[in-house]
């Protein structure tokens, strides 16, 4: 078997400093995590020129492709203006101009839109949102969740409280807001 030193030698710099998400370690002790030098369009290359073809169709899926060329000359003019700057107190022509473009796309009646990080941060906003429209219209009882079996909604603890999968939720059950989980109408794991 070819070896492959280059790859080892980052999976053992790796495995010394980091600790990978929904990842048991000790699984990495016998399949070390692969090391990506980067990316070509539906291609990712390791550290030994071996290409892979990135159909990971779940979790951060790339829609566009790796390194696009007009999504890349987009972020860099876009670092080299005006990087960040907070939304609290603040903004700014790009996120005027996507709101402007979300809220044409959107139905009828959802005029506004609100920013989060990542998916769990969505979740974890829209979880809020849905109780203080409650709460701000006179029902602040109103404050428990429908959630769906086999859903996934992310690691953050409202996200994983709305969500349904044992092995991410299991162990941190004790630390989650009680919620009512109805059947998934997903055909996909359902009895016929
Ligand atoms: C359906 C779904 N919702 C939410 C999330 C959480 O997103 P993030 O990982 O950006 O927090 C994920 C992540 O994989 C997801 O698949």
């Amino acid at each position: 078997m070819r070896s492959h030193p280059d790859n080892a030698a980052y999976a053992t710099r790796d495995l010394a400093v980091v600790w990978h998400p929904c990842t048991q370690m000790k699984d990495h002790e016998h399949l070390p995590p692969v090391p990506i030098r980067r990316g070509m369009g539906v291609w990712l290359e390791d550290f030994e020129g071996r290409r892979y073809l990135d159909a990971i169709s779940s979790w951060w899926v790339n829609l566009f492709g790796h390194a696009n060329p007009r999504i890349s000359a987009a972020v860099a003019g876009q670092a080299a203006r005006l990087e960040h700057v907070l939304l609290a107190g603040f903004t700014h022509e790009p996120v005027i101009e996507l709101s402007e473009e979300l809220v044409a796309l959107a139905p009828q009646g959802l005029t506004r839109c609100f920013y989060a990080d990542n998916g769990s941060s969505a979740v974890e906003a829209a979880l809020k949102m849905s109780f203080h429209y409650w709460r701000n219209v006179g029902r602040s009882r109103k404050c428990r969740f429908v959630t769906l079996t086999n859903s996934y909604h992310g690691e953050t603890l409202g996200a994983l409280a709305v969500g349904d999968v044992p092995l991410y939720r299991s162990v941190y059950a004790p630390l989650l807001m009680d919620v009512i989980t109805v059947t998934s109408p997903d055909c996909f794991v359902r009895e016929p």
